[in-house]
């Protein structure tokens, strides 16, 4: 494909480009300050030093101290090590998880494997708008409650969570609390302090960082079983010898995101309405997944009745990149889990596009899209595909 001809990309919730700010930052730890962060010469303190500017801004981001973040190579790897970690530190007889039916697979798949292990494990419904209740949270908590693992918000349909209600529910009885925020850091505020939280996991490669890199905020004195073994790295929590050149990326990445928080939320949810009211005005029968008012301010989970949503995807292929909420193979559907757990029909469900705007979306592609997406359903639902 010509480089200048570049689909449009409203895919942020995939991933984000890299700030160039993010890159500039990075660029001497590429040519230049190599040294081992754990070496006591010159070239070891300079990467320390960087590691350790970087755990400043990561802090600064979510309101922590920075001894209580711990680098990780991403999101999954910091739900891992929160979830895994205070299983296995807090393991006993009928000892209880609480989590959504709406979470990533980083949380699903690692409650899934405990509850093989012998943990008891209660998935949360959600309702029509993705939204977990704060009353089934109450409901569901027993004297064995160990952990609760509720995302900030969803990466499909970017229903923000009742995490303040949740974690306070939590504190109460003595039960650790975790969110994953991979998607929420960035787009609204992640104050780890006035969320409640005892965990919060971000991902570098949501906020303009590169991917690879993240980040687990622990409240200080809570003790997690590690996941690796090896040398003494990150306080003795996660040995090996640090990723500098990303975790300083990772940092200069949450320094901005912190400064222009509120400007990009803004900017953000302006394209986002942008797009929605002109798929509103322009295609008939679509519906908006999601909540109405607690949601990401980036996201648009939009169904577009009578079309299947990787045709209309394949046949926008060099124009605009998003992606689709369900699969149809030999005429069956694939809903994804959170449509499937909001219960969205399916004849709704296999037309559903994710599209995400971020940072660096204009109104001009928007408009560009908009045209290529309404000129496409169309031509599609012409042809029944
Ligand atoms: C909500 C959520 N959690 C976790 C992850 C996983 O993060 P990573 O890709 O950095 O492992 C993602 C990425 O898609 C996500 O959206």
């Amino acid at each position: 494909m010509d480089e200048h001809k570049r689909p449009i990309y409203l895919d942020y919730n995939a991933t984000t480009p890299h700030d160039p700010e993010v890159i500039e930052a990075m660029r001497p730890y590429l040519e230049a300050h190599f040294g081992n962060p754990s070496s006591s010469h010159w070239y070891g303190r300079k990467t320390h030093e960087a590691v350790e500017t970087a755990r400043a801004q990561v802090a600064a981001l979510l309101n922590c101290e920075p001894r209580e973040i711990v680098f990780t190579s991403g999101g999954t790897e910091s739900n891992n090590y929160a979830i895994r970690g205070i299983a296995l530190a807090r393991r006993r007889p009928g000892a209880h998880i609480i989590t959504s039916q709406i979470e990533h697979p980083a949380v699903t798949a690692v409650c899934g494997r405990l509850q093989g292990e012998g943990f008891d494990v209660t998935c949360l419904p959600v309702d029509e708008h993705g939204l977990v209740s704060a009353c089934d949270v109450e409901r569901a908590i027993r004297p064995e409650t160990i952990l609760i693992t509720l995302m900030h918000a969803n990466n499909e349909v970017g229903t923000i969570q009742p995490v303040e209600e949740a974690a306070r529910l939590a504190k109460s009885r003595g039960i650790v609390f975790h969110t994953d925020a991979a998607q929420s850091a960035g787009k609204i505020p992640t104050d780890v302090r006035g969320l409640g939280a005892d965990l919060l996991s971000i991902a570098g490669h949501k906020l303009y960082a590169p991917k690879g890199v993240g980040a687990l905020c622990v409240r200080e004195g809570l003790a997690l079983e590690r996941l690796m073994d090896g040398a003494g790295q990150e306080g003795g929590r996660r040995p090996g010898t640090e990723n500098v050149l990303e975790i300083v990326g990772l940092g200069k990445a949450c320094q901005l995101a912190l400064q222009r928080l509120a400007a990009n939320g803004e900017h953000m949810q302006r394209m986002r309405q942008r797009l929605e009211t002109g798929l509103r005005e322009r295609v008939p029968r679509i519906r908006v997944n999601g909540h109405p008012e607690r949601r990401l301010p980036n996201t648009l989970s939009v169904s577009v009745h009578g079309v299947d949503a990787n045709a209309l995807l394949a046949a926008m292929e060099g124009q605009v990149a998003a992606s689709a909420g369900a699969a149809c193979h030999s005429g069956q559907v694939h809903m994804s889990h959170v449509l499937r757990a909001m219960q969205v029909p399916e004849e709704w469900a296999r037309g559903t596009l994710r599209f995400s705007t971020g940072a660096m979306t204009s109104e001009a592609e928007i408009d560009t899209a908009l045209t290529v997406i309404a000129g496409t359903a169309a031509r599609l639902r012409r042809e029944g595909a």
